[in-house]
């Protein structure tokens, strides 16, 4: 009588259990003992708590009192007033591209969603129809998610360009260049706009220069990555230079924008795919194809995290408070390190130390090797990233003197 058959047809017993490093503790509640995480990805304020923006609660309050919102479906690109406010904060005030009518903005899940969303446009319209050959460039190292976005999008070559000279403690500008001028015409390379994650290093005005020249005479495609947007420097305009440049040079491009980070949005997942083109009807044209794409994917986007943002977008003073509650972020990151590097010279820890002042954003590659990580979470349970990244939110004025001592310890004990 049952139709339901004993077994159905997969394996399940084959699959094999993942565990994603940076989503924490999947398997059960966090360890009971004292530890200090530096592996997460988000901002975290002096008491080591999460923050909520004050902007963002006073919106909310704000969202929460208006009579005439509801909760219909959005349309699937999105809110436009949150989609056209995204875009002009990366592209700028005066952006021309945007004067000419020849940008716009798709409403995603995340920076996340951007990447994905446009990667799939890619794969299904760039270089050709369904060209799962082109090659995707991808800086060594970088945020573990960009390689799988684009494989699960299609493509099949996928390379890593080099970016991080582990011996200079830098940017390794001349091998990226390298990289470039070898591509074959029409790789796409995904830029990191600003804070790169996991390194910190960014390019110069200057050789970031340099880099969008290679480019363009080599017909690359500029895929920028922005997730930081006033996390690094505090301000925003800085922040998003090297996209505006991009633009001012003619590139047509997408820029994944995040809003995780800058408005501590985190699980309302709230991104932007700025699409940047020749004109008008091409990006129409685009825009047509995303919604196909967005359609079969998630439909259409959620829209409270749109509205928060949308919201302080649009208000004179509530951007102005918002800009103000980023730099407060951005201060304390820039305090912790002036105040780890302070302290790792003052114990006189073997090695040179700047480039914790030097890097930017919320992260930091502490050089620190294999052995020396290891000593940190077995013996210190301070907990960073197998390759020495630290999250530099999860240092705090409490907790400042016992990271330093133990980072002193390991680089000491296991030179
Ligand atoms: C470089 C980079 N890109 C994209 C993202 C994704 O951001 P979101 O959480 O908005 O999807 C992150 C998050 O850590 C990131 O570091």
């Amino acid at each position: 009588i049952s139709a339901v058959p004993s077994q159905v047809g997969f394996p399940y017993s084959a699959l094999p259990q993942v565990i994603c490093p940076t989503l924490g503790y999947r398997q059960g509640p966090p360890p009971r003992r004292k530890t200090l995480l530096f592996s997460l990805a988000a901002y975290r304020t002096d008491e080591g708590q999460p923050w909520v923006l004050p902007v963002v609660k006073k919106v909310e309050q704000k969202i929460a009192n208006d009579a005439s919102l509801n909760h219909e479906y959005l349309p699937i690109l999105g809110l436009p007033e949150f989609r056209a406010n995204a875009s002009r904060i990366v592209l700028g005030e005066d952006s021309r591209a945007i004067k000419e009518n020849r940008v716009g903005g798709v409403q995603c899940l995340g920076g996340t969603g951007g990447l994905r969303i446009g990667a799939e446009f890619l794969r299904r319209w760039y270089n050709g129809t369904n060209n799962t050959a082109t090659p995707v460039y991808i800086s060594s190292p970088s945020w573990e998610n960009h390689n799988s976005v684009f494989v699960n999008a299609g493509f099949k070559d996928i390379r890593a360009y080099r970016y991080w000279d582990a011996a200079k403690r830098g940017l390794d500008l001349e091998g990226l260049l390298e990289d470039m001028e070898s591509a074959p015409e029409f790789s796409i390379f995904v830029l990191h706009a600003c804070a790169h994650n996991p390194t910190g290093t960014d390019p110069t005005l200057e050789q970031w220069k340099q880099i969008a020249a290679v480019m363009k005479r080599r017909f690359l495609f500029p895929f920028f990555d922005s997730a930081y947007q006033g996390f690094a420097s505090g301000c925003l305009d800085r922040d998003a230079w090297a996209v505006r440049y991009f633009v001012s040079e003619g590139f047509e491009l997408f820029c994944a924008q995040s809003f995780s980070k800058n408005f501590g949005l985190y699980n309302e997942r709230v991104g932007n795919l700025s699409v940047v083109g020749k004109d008008a009807d091409n990006v129409q044209r685009v825009l047509s194809q995303m919604e196909k794409i967005v359609r079969t994917i998630w439909s259409n986007p959620p829209s409270q995290g749109a509205r928060i943002v949308a919201t302080t977008l649009t208000c004179p003073q509530l951007f102005a408070e918002w800009k103000d509650n980023v730099k407060t972020m951005a201060d304390r990151v820039l305090l912790m390190r002036s105040e780890l590097r302070a302290r790792l010279q003052a114990l006189g820890t073997p090695g040179t130390w700047n480039h914790i002042t030097e890097q930017i954003g919320m992260f930091s590659f502490t050089g620190l090797n294999p052995k020396q990580v290891e000593y940190m979470i077995k013996e210190k349970h301070i907990y960073l990233m197998a390759s020495g990244r630290i999250n530099m939110c999860g240092l705090t004025t409490k907790n400042l003197d016992y990271v330093a001592s133990s980072i002193h310890e390991a680089v000491t004990k296991f030179q």
